[in-house]
This record gives C-alpha cells, sequence and structure tokens, in this order.
C-alpha cells in the first residue's frame, strides 16, 4: 500500500468532515471514503435481512458479506447500493445514524469492513473521511486532520440541512441524538472517536466552511500535495 498519499479527516457527526473531505478529494483529484457509509449500510443491511442490531454474531456475518457499492452521481454525490438496490436516502436518516453507531461498536463488524476500507487506498491518492481513520484504518497517513464543533453548534446545522430536505425534525431531540451519539463513539473500547497524537485539530464552531477549507488548503501545501 506505500506509495499512494493518505489525507484522513476524523471527527464526531457534524463537525464538516463530509463537506471538507468531498470538496479536499475533489479539488486533488484524489479518491474519496465515507467510512460512515459502510457502517451506515451494515445497519441497513440488518434491517432489510431482519438482523437485529444486538444480535452481534449475527451482525458481523452481515458485514462480512456486505454487498455494497459506490458510485458517483453525475450532480458528484455518492450513491449507496446494497445488492443492487440505491440505499443512499435511507442511511442518511436519524435511525440510520443510530444503526451505524450501534453496529459500530461491534468489534468483529470492524474487523470486518477494515480491508474494504484499505482497497480505497489508490493512486493518486485518498482521503478517508471517518471516526477511526488517523488512529487505525490509515495509522500512516501523510496528513491528519481531526474537524470538531460544540454539539449545540453541529445540531443546528444537522437541522438546518434536515429542514432543507422537507424532514420534520425538533432540534432539543437533534441535541440530545448527537450528545448521545459521541458518547457511544467515545466511550467505546474499540476504535474511539479520539483525535491522533499527531493531528491538526480544527475547531470549526464559529468559522464557516469555506474559511475551515482554506485552513486544511495550508496544511496540505505544507505538506507539498499542491
Ligand atoms: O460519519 P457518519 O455520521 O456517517 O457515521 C455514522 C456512524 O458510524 C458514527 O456515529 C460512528 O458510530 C460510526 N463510524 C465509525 N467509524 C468510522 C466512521 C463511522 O465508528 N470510521
Amino acid at each position: 500500500m506505500s506509495g499512494v498519499p493518505v489525507i484522513t479527516v476524523d471527527g464526531p457527526s457534524g463537525a464538516g468532515k463530509g463537506a471538507i473531505s468531498y470538496m479536499l478529494a475533489k479539488h486533488l483529484g484524489w479518491h474519496l471514503l465515507d467510512s460512515g457509509a459502510l457502517y451506515r449500510v451494515t445497519g441497513q443491511a440488518c434491517l432489510i435481512e431482519g438482523v437485529s442490531w444486538d444480535d452481534h454474531p449475527a451482525v458481523s456475518e452481515v458485514a462480512r458479506h456486505l454487498d455494497v457499492v459506490f458510485s458517483a452521481a453525475s450532480n458528484g454525490e455518492i450513491l449507496v447500493a446494497y445488492k443492487g438496490v440505491d440505499v443512499s436516502g435511507d442511511i442518511r436518516t436519524e435511525e440510520g445514524g443510530r444503526g451505524a453507531s450501534t453496529v459500530a461498536a461491534i468489534p468483529a463488524v470492524r474487523a470486518a469492513l477494515l480491508q474494504r476500507q484499505h482497497e480505497f487506498k489508490r493512486l493518486p491518492g485518498l482521503v478517508a473521511d471517518g471516526r477511526d481513520m488517523g488512529t487505525v484504518v490509515f495509522c500512516d497517513a501523510n496528513l491528519k486532520l481531526f474537524l470538531t464543533a460544540s454539539a449545540t453548534e453541529r445540531a443546528q446545522r444537522r437541522y438546518e440541512q434536515l429542514i432543507a430536505k422537507g424532514q420534520n425534525v425538533n432540534l432539543p431531540r437533534l441535541l440530545e441524538d448527537i450528545k448521545e451519539r459521541d458518547a457511544r463513539d467515545s466511550s467505546r473500547e474499540i476504535s474511539p472517536l479520539v483525535p491522533a497524537e499527531d493531528a491538526i485539530v480544527i475547531d470549526s464552531s464559529a468559522t464557516p466552511i469555506n474559511d475551515v477549507f482554506a485552513q486544511v488548503m495550508l496544511e496540505v501545501k505544507k505538506k507539498g500535495f499542491i
């Protein structure tokens, strides 16, 4: 796997990782790994197959045989298909997030998805978006970023996104969900959400996304990628 540059972008949900990773991959012309989507599809596949998220051996089996295909829509959006059926919308719901974070705490699920994540590391380079990209999956990455923002700010952003999509959402409930998911992701025994020791931490609470991207690009330049 050597010789392929990797930039990891980790952090809690709603910190802007998805947008920054997408902008970065597009700007550099590199591949993009949305590792959260793999956990989300695993949770969704369990619902489809009638497997309870608490049945660890059965969930792990689903992860080991996950028939998932990523493709890019003409507008650049990433489409995700499970067994040939588009599940892009289903996996992005609040329930999709809960399922992902529940199955992601199962060690055998993380092990099953590791090799798939490594397969995204191809020339000319990879931007990997997730929780443990810099600490576990690509610990030899050339540049590690950790994006964060206050829970209140992340809930507000999520609220605006969902309202724009026409979904009926409640802000206090979203904030509770975010705090619950943060607690589950940060306290789990395997691959908890923590910045890598050599990560550059960027707090985007009071910073517009374009300014965060400019800050990220400075780090990318320092590494000589552009
Ligand atoms: O990034 P996204 O919100 O799509 O991730 C959904 C869930 O998947 C996270 O809350 C986390 O529990 C899990 N996840 C993970 N490791 C990753 C990416 C996501 O545990 N690398």
